[in-house]
């Protein structure tokens, strides 16, 4: 440090917070606390933490700091508060007077940003302080940065990754390993990857919650977690994994955020969450086990991937720390990180309005003519068919149907009339196709 940043009075942190992800930070903070204080141009002091059972054993926390008194760490006037603690309430009401009190506010949670993420938006304006959220979203991948300022000057048109860790683990297993999905879901659970809630895992709450936010910062428009569509990995079988890959494809939840712009009908997003085929030579394919990987496409940049950790304390404590050296240099230097950028005003479209490719699984009567019945089917719904094979297994015909990119609207109406045809015994299985041209 020079003379002059030697004598700037240290920058002081509040956390709110001390469990997987708190404890690294603190860790971190003194573990690097050199570094950082030449990084920030002054040095980085954790003046108290709080959280719900002062007794636990705390490694690298001072007892001393410890207190179970969250109003009084939100209100300590520290440069930076960082919340960890997750979930809606109390989180959202400590953030916003932290704010109030003068405080830069770094977060981890998913959760409250896409629920309300422009309340603390709104109250970081209006106090004048920083809000950054680096690791609400996959873990330590540099990906809101990005967003948010590298491609401040291009215009992105789709976002398309995973970003659930837990979901991925559990899918690649059931792939590699031939596993159920009951016994990979045991095994999720024994190396503690599940939230504390699983249905927010399984079911694709926390990928459509990281959805949103990816969405509203690559669109510039107002994205919460009830416009994300979103369909968890439950009903994802062993047949269906295999069933994909012998056709070279491989079964991944995706979280997808893409401009929808047509001639005839009014421009939008769609954002979605759900489990998608993509091919075994797609970059997102050999993302495997609980790392995460987002494809950005933009205007002029073209096609970028991130890839990293997605979870895990210090993976995402690092993301934290990248934000509290932003925050600090500020209270140093002056200046003040991006706000709210939701200009656009673009709408959020329904999921019938998405388009891709579809594969579509049908139990057939074995008799003349019901192939030409069931293309047909499609046609009238206008839904071209890429591929159809038969692949009878246990059922009296089965047809394996690929189609060319529809709308999931015109898809969702093929299903209804193939359902309603006495030639169709059941539709065994729809899977969306992604990663396609
Ligand atoms: P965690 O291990 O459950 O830790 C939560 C901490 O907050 C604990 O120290 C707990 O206190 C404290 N806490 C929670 N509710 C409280 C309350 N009502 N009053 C007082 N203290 C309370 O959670 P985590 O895994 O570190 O996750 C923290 C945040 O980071 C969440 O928003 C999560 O979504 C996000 N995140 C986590 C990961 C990850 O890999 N873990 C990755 C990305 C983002 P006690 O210790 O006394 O119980
Ligand atoms: N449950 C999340 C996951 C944790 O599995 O990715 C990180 O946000």
């Amino acid at each position: 440090m020079s003379e002059r940043d030697k004598s700037a009075p240290p920058i002081r942190i509040a956390m709110l917070g001390a469990g997987t992800v708190g404890s690294s930070i603190a860790r971190l903070l003194t573990r690097h606390q050199h570094d950082l204080a030449h990084r920030v141009g002054a040095n980085l002091e954790l003046i108290s933490v709080g959280v719900k059972d002062i007794n636990k054993p705390r490694e690298g926390i001072p007892q001393s700091l410890l207190t179970q008194d969250l109003e009084s760490v939100a209100l300590s006037r520290a440069d930076i508060v960082i919340e960890v603690m997750g979930g809606i309430e109390p989180a959202r009401t400590l953030i916003l007077a932290a704010m109030n009190a003068g405080s830069s506010v770094i977060t981890a949670n998913k959760a409250l940003m896409a629920e309300d993420g422009a309340a603390l938006y709104s109250a970081a304006e209006e106090s004048g302080v920083d809000l950054y959220f680096e690791a609400a979203v996959a873990g330590a991948i540099p990906l809101i940065r990005p967003l948010r300022e590298s491609l401040a000057g291009d215009r992105v048109t789709k976002v398309m990754g995973i970003v659930n860790g837990t979901t991925n683990f559990m899918l690649t297993k059931m792939d590699e390993e031939g596993a159920e999905y009951d016994e990979v879901f045991a095994e999720a659970d024994s190396l503690g990857y599940l939230e504390a809630d699983p249905s927010l895992d399984v079911d694709g709450i926390d990928a459509a919650a990281k959805a949103a936010i990816l969405a509203e910062l690559a669109f510039h428009t107002r994205v919460t977690l009830a416009d994300v569509y979103c369909e968890g990995i439950g009903s994802v079988t062993k047949a269906d994994i295999t069933a994909a890959r012998d056709m070279g494809f491989v079964i991944k939840l995706l979280a997808i955020a893409e401009l929808i712009s047509t001639d005839d009908l009014e421009d939008g997003i769609v954002v979605r969450v759900h489990p998608a085929m993509i091919p075994l030579n797609h970059p997102l394919a050999n993302v495997r086990g609980s790392f995460n990987a987002v494809f950005v496409h933009a205007e002029a940049a073209g096609e970028m991937m991130f890839y990293g950790r997605g979870a895990g304390g210090d993976p995402t404590a690092s993301a934290v720390l990248g934000d509290v050296v932003a925050a600090a240099r500020h209270r140093v230097l002056g200046g003040r990180g991006p706000g709210e950028s939701t200009y656009s005003g673009l709408k959020v479209l329904d999921i019938g309005r998405a388009e891709t490719r579809y594969y579509v699984n049908l139990d057939v009567r074995d008799r003349p003519g019901v192939l030409a019945q069931i293309a047909n089917a499609f046609a009238a719904n206008g839904v071209s068919i890429q591929v159809v094979r038969q692949d009878g297994h246990g059922y009296e015909a089965g047809l394996i149907v690929r189609t060319h990119r529809g709308s999931e609207a015109a898809l969702r109406a093929t299903v209804v009339q193939l359902e309603s045809m006495d030639e169709v015994r059941k539709v065994v299985g729809v899977m969306r196709v992604e990663g396609e041209e």
